[in-house]
């Protein structure tokens, strides 16, 4: 059978996710979508009334299917977890079983198993300030959105991914994750504040953990893609991706523009079996940008 991937972070045809979703797709993938609580209506509507079918389309012509959108908010661990005030909210009152923990249980009744983990999703309420003057609670609220996020999602779907089966040194199965991260974990780019370079730091570092563990004891990978600038919704929220746009396009040793579907394809091979040796990693797909010094 085609393998089974859990994408969480999707909520619109614009960023990575969506991307990632499609070079799944196309690769024969069945595709599990987790969508942000308060986004789930619009997203679910919207792909309802056909409002996506332009870009659902695959490179053979076809649509590419989303088998079941899951409501999910990667904070929440538990329902134990979730304040009155989010369980009161009327953004969250249609939906239920959003926890991680419950999300990884509604897909092992629906499909049992899947293959591959995706994390694309990130948030820092204080992404515009700078760390400086970046609260406790804001600095938290982003490394518990972005970092502990997939830290979560690996430790609830592991028990459900298909482990890698070596067979006379061949990889036959294997389950493997990615996540997104951005070079702000490493080098100064000003305006990525409230924490959010931190987070990115901690992903990287725990992709390395994770790795090591999730490979010892379920031969499962884990990667992260560091990516480019793209304008999608996160995106345009921290205000400075036009200017990282053209930036990337000057500088950058390959002068073009980034797509998102150069991600996408990326990920799909990252947790292809053409990748069966790579976990840890730390992965540029940027055009090449990462490798220069200085701007000419
Ligand atoms: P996006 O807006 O398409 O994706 C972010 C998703 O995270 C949204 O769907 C949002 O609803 C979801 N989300 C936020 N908080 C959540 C929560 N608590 N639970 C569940 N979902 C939640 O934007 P984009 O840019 O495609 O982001 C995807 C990943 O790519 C992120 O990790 C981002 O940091 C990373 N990235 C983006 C770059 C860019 O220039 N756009 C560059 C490098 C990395």
């Amino acid at each position: 059978r085609g393998k089974r991937a859990f994408i969480a972070g999707i909520a619109d045809d614009n960023g990575y996710g969506w991307a990632i979703a499609k070079s799944l797709a196309a690769a024969g993938a069945e595709i599990l979508v987790g969508t942000w609580v308060p986004a789930l209506n619009i997203f679910e509507t919207s792909l309802r009334r056909g409002k996506f079918d332009d870009s659902r389309k695959l490179p053979d012509g076809s649509l590419m299917e989303i088998a079941k959108v899951y409501p999910l908010d990667a904070v929440y661990d538990t329902p134990e977890d979730v304040p009155e005030s989010v369980k009161t909210n009327k953004r969250y009152a249609g939906a239920s079983n959003w926890t991680v923990k419950e999300v990884a249980e509604t897909v092992k009744q629906d499909f049992g198993t899947i293959d591959i983990l995706v994390h694309s999703l990130a948030n820092g309420p204080e992404v515009i300030k700078p760390l400086l003057e970046t609260s406790r609670n804001g600095y938290l609220a982003a490394i518990s959105a972005s970092s502990y996020s997939f830290v979560s999602l690996l430790k609830h779907f592991v028990p459900i991914m298909n482990p890698g089966i070596i067979l006379f040194v061949v990889d036959v199965a294997g389950g493997a994750s990615v996540s997104l991260t951005y070079i702000a974990s490493e080098r100064i780019i000003p305006g990525y504040g409230g924490g959010m370079s931190s987070a990115k730091a901690a992903l990287e570092s725990d992709t390395q953990v994770l790795a090591f563990e999730a490979g010892r004891k379920h031969k499962i990978r884990v990667n992260t893609i560091s990516a480019g600038p793209l304008g999608s919704r996160a995106a345009k929220a921290i205000g400075f991706i036009d200017m990282m746009i053209n930036y990337s396009l000057e500088n950058a040793p390959v002068q073009k523009e980034l797509s998102a579907e150069e991600v996408g394809n990326t990920a799909a091979f990252l947790v292809s079996p053409l990748a069966s040796a790579i976990t840890g990693a730390v992965i540029y797909v940027d055009n090449g940008l990462n490798a220069m010094g200085v701007g000419v």
